[in-house]
This record gives C-alpha cells, sequence and structure tokens, in this order.
C-alpha cells in the first residue's frame, strides 16, 4: 500500500463499466463494511443505514431505482460485485440518541465519572440537534449532510483498498424507499455505491484524465 494518501484519491475514477467477472473478496467486504461504520459524523450521530447487495436478485432489487430514469447505470448495479444503497435517517428521535449513549458507554467513553459524562454529551448533542431543528430548520438536510461526508471516506477509503466504485445519484430514490421498506425503517434512501472491479476495456473513464479547476479558482490562502 502506497503511504501518499493523495495518490488514492488521484488514482480512484468512476468506473463506467465493471468487469462482471471480478468479485470482492470476503476479507475485503469486512474492510469495505468498517469504513461505512468508522466514518465520522457531527456529535457522533451516525444517522446513517446502509443495504448491500452482494447476489444478483439484491442487485436487480436496487436496479429497479435506475431501470426506468437513469437506465444508464442499470448495467454498472448488475455488473458490479458489490451494490449498496446509503440512506440516512428521518428523524433524530429521542430513540435513537438513547442508543447512541448506550453504545458510547459500552465502547468505554464514560470512563471516571460515567454520570457527568454521559450527561454532558447527552446535552452537547441534544444542543446542536435543537439547534438544527429550530433556528436553522433543516434537521434532516444537516443529516443527510453527514451521510455524504461518510460518501467522501468512503470513496477514498475503497480506492485504498483497490476497489474501484461509482457514487450514483442517478436513482430514483422513492423506488428504492419502498423496495426496502426504508420509509417504515425511518430513513430515506439518498445514493447508491457501486463497487467492483472496472473493466478497462469498455470503461470510457479508465483512460481519461481527470478535470479539476485550478487551485487559483478554488482555494484562497491568506
Ligand atoms: C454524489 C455523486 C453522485 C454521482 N452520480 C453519478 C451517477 O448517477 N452516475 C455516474 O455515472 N456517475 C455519477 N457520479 C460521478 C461523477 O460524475 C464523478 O465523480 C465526477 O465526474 C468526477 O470524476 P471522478 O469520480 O472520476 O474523479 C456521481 C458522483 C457523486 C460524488
Amino acid at each position: 500500500m502506497n503511504n501518499d494518501i493523495t495518490y488514492y484519491s488521484q488514482k480512484r475514477k468512476t468506473v463506467k463499466a465493471y468487469d462482471a467477472s471480478k468479485k470482492i473478496s470476503a476479507e475485503d467486504i469486512d474492510k469495505v463494511k468498517a469504513l461505512l461504520r468508522f466514518s465520522p459524523s457531527s456529535v457522533n450521530l451516525q444517522p446513517w443505514h446502509f443495504v448491500m447487495a452482494s447476489t444478483a436478485e439484491g442487485k436487480s432489487r436496487i436496479a429497479k431505482s435506475t431501470d426506468e430514469l437513469y437506465p444508464f447505470n442499470s448495467p454498472s448495479i448488475h455488473n458490479a460485485s458489490n451494490v449498496i444503497v446509503f440512506a440516512s435517517r428521518l428523524e433524530a428521535d429521542e430513540e435513537h440518541l438513547k442508543a447512541l449513549l448506550a453504545q458510547e458507554e459500552t465502547d468505554g467513553r464514560f470512563a471516571g465519572d460515567p454520570e457527568t459524562f454521559r450527561a454532558g454529551m447527552d446535552a452537547g448533542r441534544k444542543m446542536f440537534i435543537d439547534l438544527h431543528k429550530g433556528q436553522l430548520n433543516d434537521v434532516k438536510h444537516w443529516m443527510d449532510k453527514q451521510v455524504y461526508l461518510n460518501l467522501g471516506q468512503f470513496l477514498l477509503g475503497v480506492s485504498a483498498l483497490g476497489i474501484d466504485a461509482t457514487p450514483m445519484e442517478g436513482i430514483d430514490t422513492g423506488v428504492l424507499d419502498k423496495e426496502f421498506g426504508l420509509t417504515e425503517k425511518g430513513f430515506s434512501s439518498l445514493f447508491i455505491v457501486t463497487l467492483g472491479y472496472s473493466d478497462a476495456k469498455n470503461d470510457f473513464n479508465a483512460a481519461l484524465p481527470k478535470s479539476r479547476l485550478p487551485y487559483e479558482t478554488i482555494l484562497t490562502e491568506v
């Protein structure tokens, strides 16, 4: 593995055609799952849920979200090794906040004076949630952003694992929400990521150079 992480940010390219014969190993799938789980989020809210398809049947269920409106994305879903639906919470409810506190306690975050640390963590989290529920009035959007943050880490992470990926917003989220009962579970889908290995002969993006705006445009150094 190359220690220069910027290498992986430039090596990774959105895949446009997958080699259907190549599957991600079970060992690497465990690492992929760890990337999803260990992403940071504001106040450690972790407002996400994921559906991972590894079978042809599971991938066909996800492709229902592209077949009609975004058919150009469907072949990648079928030919990828695995496909992940990223969903975000509909509400930052008390039940979820209690689950977070319980997990933090189990993970040893409240060592020393547990009552004080637990109360402090709960109050700090609620302060931000109340800000987004009240004054900023964007709590759902705020939680969606945390899931996009997970995507950023995820794309760089899978690249470092030598896995190719395609993030896709070209999906009908309503179809996915219905297919996987996400609304009833308290979530809404945002985007999917297909994972596998590029079919270099048919992947037009593989041979193309990256295009990014220059530093003069995107960066102000003071
Ligand atoms: C949130 C998001 C949604 C995207 N949706 C699609 C998509 O539906 N289909 C697709 O082929 N590429 C999709 N892309 C890929 C972008 O077009 C691509 O990241 C961008 O052109 C930069 O190229 P690169 O990823 O190869 O560096 C998406 C990328 C992101 C980050």
